[in-house]
């Protein structure tokens, strides 16, 4: 478990983050949003330890960072700007952190074989592709089997196979009841990974919730309808106060009803139905409503204008 309370980093005249409270909790993926410069780094690097908080503070299993022995067997991570010494092998790198945490030597093994490096454990990271680069981060996070992970946008440049295996391996993780924090633009791959999110924007809480209810709450979800008789089921729908927008399909979407409304009333208007289903709304879309006001560096091309 991850707490922070009131946790605020300035820069000078700049806040990045702003009185941030809240805790991630083990047994699930929590996903943690914002646009860009939002703060989610900075946020990051304090709950390692690796900046200081100008007030409030974060603390890790109850214990402060620097209160912990070992700390990579506590907390392990894979943050923005990796560092590995251009010179060391793969081995060597991950040898290296293991000496200074108390970890076992024959740990290193097992980690190459998880992320899938020990054909080339031997070879000096600075000839690694994006993808063996995001491994060997890995690898070095999992290292100390901490219960407590953190990935800072792993799936940064990745190919499909790379996130299809990094996002396994965080729910996996969760699975064994570890507590998994994971930063990403990408929506859709998100939407997949993650149970529990936090979102902030200009460095503050805009919300601590379950996947399904952000999605919920900050969405529009509508329901598909589509019938051999389109203008009969456009008068039953008109008739009962619904407003179907006719789809390019033929069929019709309704805003703000929901299946089993439409679908009663398809029958009490003897309307043969083609289709009847629930038209989620994706987490972009609900991410760029609640967020749309906190985006610090945007671009002026009208294209946000279907937010509306
Ligand atoms: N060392 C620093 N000195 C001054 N300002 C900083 C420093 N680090 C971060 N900032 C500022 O703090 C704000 C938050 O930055 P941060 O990198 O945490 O955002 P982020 O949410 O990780 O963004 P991104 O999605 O682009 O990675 C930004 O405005 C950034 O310019
Ligand atoms: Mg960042």
């Amino acid at each position: 478990m991850i707490e922070l309370s009131d946790l605020t980093k300035r820069y000078g005249a700049k806040t990045a983050v702003e009185g941030l409270t809240f805790s991630v909790r083990p047994g699930v993926v929590t996903g943690f949003l914002g646009p860009n410069g939002a703060g989610k780094s900075t946020t990051m690097r304090m709950m390692l330890g690796l900046d200081h908080p100008t007030d409030g503070e974060v603390r890790i299993d109850g214990r402060r960072y620097a209160e912990l022995r070992d700390p990579l067997t506590f907390i392990g991570a894979l943050l923005e700007a990796r560092s590995v010494h251009p010179g060391r092998t793969a081995y060597h790198h991950l040898q290296c952190l293991a000496q200074s945490n108390g970890i076992p030597t024959r740990r290193i093994d097992e980690v190459l074989d998880l992320v899938g490096l020990t054909a080339v454990a031997r070879k000096r990271p600075k000839g690694f592709s994006l993808g063996m680069g995001q491994r060997l981060g890995i690898a070095s996070a999992m290292l100390g089997d901490p219960r407590i992970l953190m990935f800072d946008e792993p799936v940064n440049g990745l190919d499909p196979e790379g996130i299809h295996w990094i996002r396994n391996l965080m729910k996996r993780l969760a699975a064994e009841g570890r507590t998994v924090f994971v930063s990403s633009h990408l929506m859709s791959e998100m939407a997949l990974t993650a149970e529990h999110l936090v979102v902030i924007g200009r460095g503050r809480l805009l919300a601590d919730t379950s996947m399904a209810r952000f999605i919920e709450e900050n969405a529009r979800t509508s329901v598909r309808v589509r019938s051999p008789e389109p203008e009969r089921l456009r008068e039953a729908l008109e008739g009962a106060g619904l407003a179907p927008a006719r789809r390019p399909d033929g069929g019709f979407e309704v805003e703000g009803g929901d299946t089993a409304r439409v679908g009663e009333l398809a029958a009490e208007h003897r309307v043969t139905l083609h289709e009847l289903s629930v038209e989620r709304a994706s987490l972009e879309e609900a991410f760029m409503r609640l967020t749309h006001g906190t985006v610090e560096y945007q671009a002026h091309d009208g294209g946000d204008d279907e937010l509306g």
